[in-house]
């Protein structure tokens, strides 16, 4: 029997059979939650935490959700002025004062890169990488690969092309590690400044084209320009972005009538995407937030160890 997993802090760590196990849990999850099951016992008696040092709707409350239907107890903390990260306790002190009340996991999302693999060296508790910095945010990735599976039945031979600031995304680097283990082809493309100079390591094709990019894709993700990562402008406007690098009436004339068109959320209405876009009959968008309490209880659920 395989030992159960101890965190989820990245795709990049993960073998093949690792994300299968991840995905067929979700898959077979999401099929009970779609017949009406709401409450499972598998942590019954156990408490999740969840620490956010950044602003977050789908992923906070979709953990939440997860962990209620899996019967546990959930404490959130957002790491702002209502907490004594304001008086200067840094990240490990209060994640150890936190484990001190004897939680049964940490979920952590934070601005720096690299701050759930700081936590495991001081943890004892199963630590879940609920996006750090630029680096990754693996349950994305995780529901992202579950949306496209439940749509086309496979990943494996895919085209996949992943649009916008890829240099900044978590997003991004987490889909691109999965998408490439499991065998999809994956191209990225945005304007020069929103692509990252380490392309050639990942695997990937890039184009500074959208109409290059797009038109035999099967899977088109869309993503946010992260603005608050940027230390200077890297586009013009958000309008002229639009025009060249936007998913609009226009440009999803290239894309073949069976592609369809993720996003992460949040959406920037007119800036990556327009609404008649997000909104339209391609769109997978809110199945992504369905797919990601069913797989945020497999994440939960195999941590535990609950799950063989
Ligand atoms: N996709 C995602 O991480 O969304 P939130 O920032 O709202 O959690």
């Amino acid at each position: 029997m395989t030992k159960a997993p101890q965190h989820l802090l990245g795709i990049e760590e993960l073998t093949l059979a690792e994300i299968r196990r991840y995905l067929d849990l979700g898959k077979k999850i999401k099929k009970e939650l779609d017949a009406g099951t709401r409450k499972w016992e598998i942590l019954q008696g156990s408490t999740v935490v969840s620490l956010f040092y950044e602003a977050s709707t789908r992923t906070r409350s979709s953990f939440e959700m997860a962990a209620k239907r899996l019967g546990a107890d959930f404490i959130h903390m957002n790491a702002d002025a209502s907490t004594s990260v304001s008086k200067g306790e840094t990240l490990v002190d209060t994640a150890k004062n936190l484990e001190a009340m004897n939680p049964d996991f940490l979920i952590l999302r934070h601005a720096s890169s690299g701050a759930p693999q700081l936590l495991v060296k001081h943890l004892k508790i199963p630590v879940i990488n609920a996006g750090d910095g630029f680096h990754e945010h693996p349950t994305q990735a995780l529901l992202d690969a579950l949306t496209m599976e439940e749509h086309f039945g496979k990943v494996a031979g895919l085209r996949v092309t992943i649009v916008g600031d890829i240099a900044h995304s978590r997003v991004a680097r987490s889909n691109i590690h999965l998408l490439k283990k499991m065998g999809a082809h994956v191209t990225v493309c945005g304007p020069p400044t929103l692509l990252p100079p380490d392309l050639d390591g990942l695997g990937v094709e890039s184009s500074y084209s959208l109409e290059a990019a797009i038109k035999n894709a099967d899977v088109v993700m869309m993503l946010r320009i992260q603005f608050e990562r940027q230390n200077d402008k890297q586009i013009p406007s958000n309008a002229e972005y639009f025009r060249f690098y936007g998913l609009h009436r226009d440009s999803v004339r290239f894309l073949k009538k069976t592609a369809i068109i993720m996003h992460p959320g949040p959406l920037n209405r007119g800036v990556e995407i327009s609404p008649e876009v997000a909104d339209g009959a391609n769109s997978l968008i809110l199945n992504q937030v369905a797919n990601g309490v069913a797989i945020r209880m497999a994440v939960l659920s195999i941590l535990s160890g609950g799950v063989k």
